[in-house]
């Protein structure tokens, strides 16, 4: 039951664990196990049972698991370890022991451990270095037996098999004291690239002679010495050691020396040393004096947060490299370290007591580097007159300070790099500081309130690659001309820098540049003409602006080399107007980075969408139904076109279908409709109803001036009252008659109801000389005319007589 539970358990702990690598790693910590789980593969290399019970590791102990490299046993109440327990391991790298109460380990307990490089047994009981059974793993570079019981610093014999030991930490153990032969086995070959950490072991005493002939990558020996007579007879004992580093000092939670005596490093001057580091010394009475008196051979001397406020005395000395962190300078000591002839490497940094710069640098001809960042320095007339006597500096740094005045400009004239980040610049904007520093590679001026107001600031820059000034102004939030003839520039860095504009002049002689942020700006627009120098471009960060699209003509200039295209934060309107951008984007999701930041701005329902998950379907759906609205609202103009085109029409043809329908009931009242042109009323009148009402037998004529209701419209009378009320029509022509839209109207109309009517009812009047060409062609008569009576109006009498009796047969025709 218990074991189920507890395989559950792991089972979850597994599952949920973030980095867990299946089958490589298992992170099986505090699960109250007793053994190796039996659910882990062999094929496990990385296994952390850290704070389980496991008690005591018998023979064999990890034979399910021969893959490991890495093995925590860190406080796993291990008392004991028997030998074999290691046997399986071939390949394991690195052993922690940490916190066990390891009191019985067999002889060959580390047995089988052929590639072990680490071993950490720190807290973990060992009380002597001869009783550790570890003198076969060969291969071991780095032991950690901190906070043991180690009493003595004798090196067993076995020391010689270790070749390869790097690291020998020993530290806050109980070694009091350090004879001669303690460290014989480091003598000769071996132990020359030894690092041994013995600090917080409360020495009393070295011997003189214990350390010569040894040589050691490091020696680390900080809060060792209760005070400082006890310090300085110790560091006597060290005469004759070969050393690349030492490390003195106290920590800055566990100091016990804290006066530096005069005289106290002396012994050093008996040691063969590189580098010197002294970290966290608290109290320099005026005894500064001997601090660097044996130190003269040594290339490289750290101070890290001493409590040093001057330079006094300086010794001639080979020393190259200087570095004081979180010193106590008030100003920056140059007159007293330019005595340091050889010094090519500078640092002071991170004081914040250091604020003044008033000294000059004396005559130093091989200072390379000099970086004095993120201190309070507060100066002006930066640089020249400081630098002037140092001709090599190719690194300057005064990053990180308050507020530095420029003036004079530069004239180191081998400057290659440059770095004034997020210190105030004074004065520098408006004229060309930087013009006699052809060599300049590297300048940073990024946030320091520097507002750019002439296009000469970079003037006479004709080396520089990397330029970063964001975070500063441009006259007008126009970038305009300033980075004219920067023609090997690689990088530009103008993110926030409140551009509003940038001409199409900006970018011009940046051929070569490839990389640009021009991010956290406030442009509203990509114009493809301004980037279109940018030839070798391959990353562009144009994120934080308010873009609100990328044109196609921008799409389609984007320099062909870009690799990485940040648009992120801006403004996009996803308006289904701008689909070939929101195309485009999807289909160039690799160039574009943050692209998960980049959402749509407008229209309001798409409003923090990502833009790359915008679906542009939405958009085809839409044109569609543009498409069907506009195609709807055509149509209906059309219809109303055709309508009020062809009302006579249409209205006709509907009467007319409903008068066929009433066909059969009709009773004709009149013989004939006449038709004709309002100018013909005379010849109406005066001849053809004279002659025919008042003639034998007499003819009911329908006249529309006559016998249509008045208030019907017209349309109505002349089909109900006119046509369809009579059995014949007579179409009297005339060139006015041919001239008149409403009587080709009516005449159309006739004819319909001819042809609906099925007989030839239809009779013509030509009156006076008409173009027949016309009269065929407008009215399309040709082929009625046969059918139908025509009949010509003459003036002579003799005409007149067969007219008029043609016109009578025609009429009586069908009269009942
Ligand atoms: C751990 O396991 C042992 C038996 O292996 C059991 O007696 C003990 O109660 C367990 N402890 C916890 C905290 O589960
Ligand atoms: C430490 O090891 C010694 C034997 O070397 C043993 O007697 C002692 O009990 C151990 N201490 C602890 C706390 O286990
Ligand atoms: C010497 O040891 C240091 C670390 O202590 C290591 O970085 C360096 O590579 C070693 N050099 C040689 C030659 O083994
Ligand atoms: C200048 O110093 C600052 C702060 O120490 C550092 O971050 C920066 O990289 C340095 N500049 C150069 C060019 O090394
Ligand atoms: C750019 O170079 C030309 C020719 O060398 C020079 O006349 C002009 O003043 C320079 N302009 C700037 C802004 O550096
Ligand atoms: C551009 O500058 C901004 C802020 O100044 C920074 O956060 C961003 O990482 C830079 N982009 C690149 C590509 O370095």
């Amino acid at each position: 039951m218990l074991l189920q539970e507890e395989m559950q358990m792991f089972h979850l702990y597994i599952m949920f664990l973030p980095f867990v690598i299946p089958n490589i790693t298992y992170n099986c910590m505090d699960l109250n196990l007793s053994g190796v789980p039996a659910e882990i593969p062999p094929s496990t290399q990385d296994l952390d049972l850290s704070f389980n019970p496991l008690e005591s590791l018998m023979s064999n102990y990890f034979s399910t698991v021969p893959a490991l490299r890495f093995l925590d046993l860190a406080r796993c109440h291990i008392q004991t370890i028997a030998d074999y327990a290691f046997e399986d391991l071939p390949n394991l790298i690195t052993l922690i022991l940490t916190a066990n109460p390891l009191w019985h380990m067999g002889p060959s307990a580390f047995c089988g451990l052929t590639s072990l490089q680490r071993l950490v047994a720190v807290e973990s009981n060992i009380s002597s270095l001869a009783d550790m059974p570890i003198g076969h793993l060969r291969t071991l570079q780095e032991l950690n037996l901190g906070h043991n019981h180690v009493d003595s610093l004798k090196l067993p014999k076995y020391f010689s098999n270790l070749a390869f030991l790097q690291l020998l930490n020993l530290r806050s153990n109980r070694i009091s004291s350090i004879s001669r032969g303690d460290l014989d086995v480091l003598r000769g070959e071996k132990g020359t690239n030894l690092t041994l950490v013995l600090s917080i072991n409360d020495i009393k005493s070295i011997q003189p002679g214990a350390f010569v002939g040894i040589h050691l990558h490091e020696l680390s020996l900080r809060a060792c010495f209760e005070n400082s007579t006890v310090m300085k007879a110790c560091i006597q004992g060290l005469g004759g050691l070969r050393v690349n580093r030492i490390v003195l000092g106290e920590f800055r939670n566990y100091a016990r020396v804290e006066d530096f005596s005069n005289g106290l490093l002396d012994g050093l001057c008996q040691v063969q040393l590189q580098e010197f580091v002294l970290i966290c010394f608290e109290r320099f009475h005026n005894g500064t004096d001997t601090l660097f008196d044996c130190l003269v051979n040594a290339s490289t001397i750290r101070l890290v947060n001493i409590y040093l406020n001057q330079v006094t005395a300086v010794p001639p000395s080979r020393v190259q490299q200087l570095e004081c962190k979180q010193c106590k300078f008030p100003e920056v000591p140059a007159t007293k370290l330019s005595f340091f002839k050889e010094l090519r490497i500078l640092r002071i940094t991170e004081s914040k007591y250091l604020t003044g710069f008033r000294q000059i640098f004396q005559d130093l001809p091989n200072l390379e580097v000099l970086d004095l960042s993120e201190n309070r320095l507060s100066f002006y007339l930066c640089c020249s007159s400081y630098l002037d006597k140092t001709p090599k500096l190719k690194h300057l740094n005064l990053s990180f300070n308050s507020g530095i005045s420029m003036g004079s400009g530069f004239n180191v004239e081998e400057l290659v790099s440059l770095d004034f980040q997020h210190s105030r610049l004074n004065y520098l904007g408006s004229i060309p500081v930087f013009r006699s520093l052809r060599k300049l590679v590297y300048l940073d001026i990024s946030y320091t309130s520097t507002q750019i107001e002439s296009q000469y600031i970079f003037f006479g820059l004709e080396s520089l690659q990397v330029l970063k000034m964001a975070g500063n102004s441009f006259k007008e939030n126009n970038a305009d001309n300033s980075f004219m003839n920067l023609t090997q520039l690689l990088t530009l860095d103008v993110s926030n820098c409140n551009l509003k504009q940038v001409s199409l002049s900006t970018f011009v002689s940046l051929h070569k540049l490839q990389e640009l942020n021009i991010s956290h700006n406030r442009l509203l627009t990509f114009d493809p003409l301004v980037y279109m120098p940018l030839q070798a471009l391959t990353t562009l960060d144009f994120s934080n602006n308010q873009l609100t699209v990328l044109t196609e003509m921008a799409l389609e200039r984007l320099p062909c080399s870009l690799v990485h295209l940040d648009l992120s934060c801006n403004l996009f309107d996803c308006s289904c107007s701008y689909l070939s951008f929101l195309e485009w984007a999807k289909e160039h999701r690799d160039l574009l980075r943050s692209s998960e930041q980049m959402v749509c701005h407008h229209p309001e329902h798409v409003k923090n969408m990502g833009v790359l998950n915008f679906d542009l379907s939405s958009c085809q759906h839409s044109a569609i139904l543009l498409a069907t609205y506009v195609g709807m609202a055509l149509m209906g103009t059309l219809c109303v076109f055709l309508i009020y085109k062809y009302y006579f029409n249409l209205y006709y043809g509907v009467v007319l279908l409903s008068g066929c329908r009433h066909y059969a009931e009709r009773d004709d009242t009149y013989d004939a409709f006449v038709i004709h042109s309002s100018k013909d009323n005379e010849w109406v009148r005066k001849e053809l109803v004279e002659a025919l009402e008042g003639g034998v037998p007499p003819f009911h004529l329908c006249l529309h001036y006559r016998d249509f209701t008045p208030g019907v419209p017209i349309t109505t009378s002349i089909i109900q009252e006119g046509f369809l009320s009579s059995r014949k029509v007579i179409a009297v022509i005339s060139n006015h008659f041919l001239q008149s839209k409403w009587c080709s109207f009516e005449i159309e109309i006739a004819q319909s109801w001819q042809f609906v009517e099925g007989k030839a009812g239809l009779i013509l009047i030509v009156l006076g000389d008409v173009n027949k060409a016309l009269l065929r062609r407008r009215l399309g008569l040709s082929r009625y005319l046969q059918r139908n009576t025509y009949l010509e109006w003459k003036d002579k009498e003799i005409n007149r007589h067969l007219f008029w009796r043609q016109l009578r047969t025609a009429l009586l025709d069908g009269k009942t």
